[in-house]
């Protein structure tokens, strides 16, 4: 989501649903759909297997950090750039949870430098981003380094956010990143669709099992992940 889009409005419909104006002027954009919720619950499960700090970007409907809360974990850090989304996460209580960290910007203003090697479960969802952008293009790259100072190496998990129900694409839909070698999990995860937006509109309405990938850096040492 660049700048100019955290300034428009969003609005929460009666299915639970999480939308925004059109920039282009068409129908509203879903931000975050209800139906993904159990794709939400299996990413938590991903990030909170090794318990320890998790870290979420972008809250959303608060599907993933719903579930995240389930878990028995030192520290939950939530990034949110939204005023509105923020504000609805004021009002529901998540800044007096124990343990809950937020902070109230863009990832790429927050000051990380706390968090060196800290994370022992990452998950990153941003929507809606302009993909088509050089922007996009350089805030992945930026994304990747900066995983790669703020993940526990070899032990910490980052879910990859992609929706697929081919699990050899779930693998391959890893960006790459200079100097580090990424050891690739993927988790199945049955999800129903009542209707159709752009990430799903290759599968359609119906019931898809979809393949959740995640990643662990490899050190030089070629140290194997062990489950
Ligand atoms: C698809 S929703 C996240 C859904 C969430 N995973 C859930 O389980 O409900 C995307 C969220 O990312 C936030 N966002 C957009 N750009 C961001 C950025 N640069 N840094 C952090 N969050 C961002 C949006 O405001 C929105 O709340």
């Amino acid at each position: 989501m660049t700048g100019d889009l955290l300034d428009v409005p969003v609005w929460w419909d009666e299915e639970g649903n999480l939308l925004t104006e059109n920039p282009s002027g068409g129908d509203p954009i879903y931000v975050m759909v209800a139906f993904e919720r159990p794709m939400m619950e299996k990413v938590a499960e991903i990030i909170c297997r090794g318990g320890g700090h998790v870290l979420n970007i972008g809250f959303g409907l608060g599907l993933v950090d719903d579930a995240i809360q389930t878990y028995d974990i030192e520290s939950h850090t939530i990034v949110e750039p939204h005023p509105q989304v923020y504000a609805r996460m004021i009002e529901q209580g998540w800044a007096d949870r124990p343990g809950v960290t937020i902070h109230n910007c863009r990832w790429q203003d927050v000051d990380w430098s706390a968090y060196r090697h800290h994370f022992d479960g990452i998950f990153s969802d941003p929507y809606p981003l302009d993909e088509s952008g050089s922007q996009f293009q350089l805030d992945q790259v930026a994304w990747m380094r900066l995983v790669n100072r703020i993940v526990k190496p070899e032990t910490g998990v980052v879910v990859h956010f992609c929706v697929t129900t081919d699990p050899d694409e779930a693998r391959r839909s890893m960006p790459s990143l200079v100097g580090a070698e990424l050891e690739v999990q993927v988790d199945p995860c049955d999800v129903e669709v009542p209707f159709v937006i752009p990430e799903w509109r290759r599968y359609g309405v119906g019931r898809h099992r979809i393949y959740i990938p995640s990643y662990r850096l490899r050190t030089h040492t070629g140290a194997k992940r062990t489950r």
